[in-house]
């Protein structure tokens, strides 16, 4: 039998929408699913987004007021794809309303924000989910189990890089991201997160870490009006008080070792995301932009031994809910309808799948200890409770 799961979102940007697309097309992917989620609400604070969200995916309320999002008893699940800085207020109060959570990465601006909603749902016995999605591509999935399975030997260090030119153009718009106080710690909320849980699923705890900052860009123009995304602006200038670009060095409990370089303001760069695992007898390496591929070396020639490309099929991860065949091409929207799933599963199942917050909190740990160790120049244990 198929119940119904009344859902809404907080926050009508980039991430509301894909959100919401995901929430839609849950049905066409997996319609064996027991629970089906009806778009009830949108809570969006700029005027008139709200009710344009509503008409246009079919929302069957809107409002510029979270709160009632929170008092709506047709509500069961949130998703909080607002700014880093009301992830806490938002996830808490959601939680506390016994509404179960998809909040997006990295889950506000510090460890201890994580841990307050992280605590907070777990108070309250609801599920989460939480916006790590490059996780759910198959062939990262495939790539860990290599890992695990020893295929490649023992892993001895791993490269994680993801470089951007969102932020690049100099009249990028001085929008919440770069203000500490509403984006936190720059590119590393925003893009090393994602690096540290691809690090931790594929090698495990980092133990410790030293890291270096910077900011390229450091003056931007003030937006006129209402953002989303990444817009262009020509008010008066402001300085952005958060990092462009951190490098990081990385030991795992393991003893693995690796390096971690995320960047925002890379021209000549777009969504150059990926990894490169090296092991005692072979190596695996992924590379967002071509989703659907891994770069594999096995077996015991040590030296000189060949790489294959492998287009990942639907024995891999969830590939087959999306194409029928390898080397057919899946998109970033799929990933997400992916994180779905798995929220929704979670929540039928009563079973964690997929990331929860208790990876945000131990991501966020991580970046907590880059933005001491880039502080004072030391290698930084990483809280182990993180
Ligand atoms: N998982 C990913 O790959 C990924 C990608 C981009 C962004 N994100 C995360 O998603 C979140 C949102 O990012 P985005 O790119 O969609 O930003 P965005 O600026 O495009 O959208 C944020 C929206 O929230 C709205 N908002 C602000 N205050 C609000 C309030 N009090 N109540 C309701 N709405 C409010 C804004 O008006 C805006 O429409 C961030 O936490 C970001 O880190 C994740």
């Amino acid at each position: 039998m198929v119940d119904t799961l009344g859902v809404a979102v907080v926050g009508f940007g980039w991430m509301g929408r894909v959100h919401t697309q995901a929430y839609a097309r849950l049905a066409h992917h997996y319609p064996d699913l027991p629970l089906r989620p009806e778009l009830v609400t949108v809570a969006e604070e700029v005027p008139g987004r709200a009710e344009e969200a509503a008409a246009r995916f079919g929302f069957a309320s809107a409002t510029r007021d979270w709160r009632e999002v929170a008092a709506d008893p047709r509500v069961r699940a949130v998703s909080v794809t607002a700014p880093n800085f009301l992830h806490r207020e938002i996830g808490v109060a959601m939680a506390e309303a016994g509404k179960h959570l998809w909040i997006e990465k990295p889950v506000g601006l510090t460890a201890d924000d994580a841990r307050a909603v992280a605590d907070a749902a777990s108070r309250a016995g609801v599920r989460s989910a939480v916006g790590f999605n490059y996780r759910n591509a198959p062939a990262v999935e495939t790539a860990r189990d290599l890992v695990a399975s020893g295929d490649i030997g023992t892993v001895t260090h791993v490269r994680i890089r993801l470089f951007s030119d969102y932020a690049a153009h100099p009249q990028g718009a001085l929008t919440w991201r770069y203000e500490r106080e509403r984006g936190g710690s720059g590119v590393l909320g925003d893009l090393a997160s994602h690096g540290v849980d691809l690090a931790r699923r594929l090698l495990g705890d980092i133990a410790s870490l030293t890291a270096d900052t910077a900011i390229f860009v450091p003056e931007r123009a003030r937006p006129t009006g209402a953002t989303a995304g990444h817009t262009l602006a020509t008010g008066e200038l402001g300085p952005v008080e958060n990092e462009d670009y951190v490098s990081c060095l990385l030991r795992f409990a393991s003893g693995a070792r690796g390096v971690l370089e995320a960047c925002r303001v890379s021209v000549g760069e777009q969504n150059n995301y990926g990894f490169e695992v090296h092991g005692t007898r072979g190596a695996v390496s992924w590379d967002f932009r071509r989703m659907g591929e891994l770069r594999v070396s096995r077996g015991t020639t040590y030296q000189d031994q060949p790489v294959a490309t492998v287009h990942v099929g639907p024995g891999d991860g969830e590939f087959g809910a999306f194409q029928p065949g390898a080397a057919n091409a899946m998109g970033y929207d799929d990933l997400k309808v992916v994180e779905a799933y798995r929220f929704l599963r979670s929540i039928a199942e009563g079973t964690a799948y997929g990331a929860t917050l208790e990876d945000a909190v131990r991501s966020a740990a991580v970046l907590d200890a880059m933005v001491r160790s880039a502080a004072d120049g030391t290698w930084v244990d990483v809280a182990a409770e993180g």
